[in-house]
């Protein structure tokens, strides 16, 4: 057998190997008072875009497509996840500070401004997540008013570090 043949086996046969070394699906118990959603309303309108351009990264339950069974893709997409859960979770957040609160959705209204969220990588499988500039405005406003109304609920050096004078 050529050394060609042999490593051509060989990968093959690591191929194989793989697909049985699954990454766990991000499909979490929820628990409900931690969701964004308990503190501060969505509006339908705006949980919609969330959940078919953010949700999947950024909360306890990914939607899978047929793909993400095939290794090594599914160790790809679950970094993302983690990474993504890492920033930012919808489904973990009321029970953090309130400047963490605050200060995630200044960082929301960042990434959808400029474009840099949802992940270009994303939106280049999932185009019903590409968005709108109607939707990133939806998404921008949205985050503006949660903030708006954390300032009428709390003191201000609750949700901005003081600056030292
Ligand atoms: C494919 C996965 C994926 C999708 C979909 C996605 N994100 Fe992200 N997001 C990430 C990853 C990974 C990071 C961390 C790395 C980075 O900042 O690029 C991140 C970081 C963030 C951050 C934090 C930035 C920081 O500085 O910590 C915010 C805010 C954010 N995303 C908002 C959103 C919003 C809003 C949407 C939907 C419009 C969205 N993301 C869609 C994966 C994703």
């Amino acid at each position: 057998m050529s050394i060609f043949k042999k490593i051509g086996l060989g990968l093959l046969a690591s191929l194989v190997v793989i697909q049985f070394i699954r990454p766990e699906k991000n499909q979490l118990p929820i628990t409900s008072d931690q969701q964004l959603s308990s503190r501060y309303p969505i509006p339908d309108s705006v949980n919609r875009i969330l959940q078919k351009a953010c949700m999947d990264c950024h909360s306890n339950n990914s939607r899978y497509p047929w793909y993400a069974s095939i290794q090594p893709i599914a160790w790809w997409l679950d970094e993302h996840i983690r990474d993504g859960k890492k920033h930012l979770n919808f489904d973990e957040y009321t029970h953090r500070s309130l400047r963490y609160q605050y200060h995630k959705m200044e960082e929301t209204i960042e990434m959808v401004k400029e474009e840099e969220m949802p992940l270009p990588s994303y939106t280049w499988t999932h185009t019903e997540a590409r968005l709108t500039k109607a939707e990133r405005i939806a998404i921008t406003q949205w985050a503006q008013s949660v903030m708006d109304t954390m300032k009428q609920r709390y003191p201000a050096d609750s949700l901005v570090k003081p600056r030292k004078s």
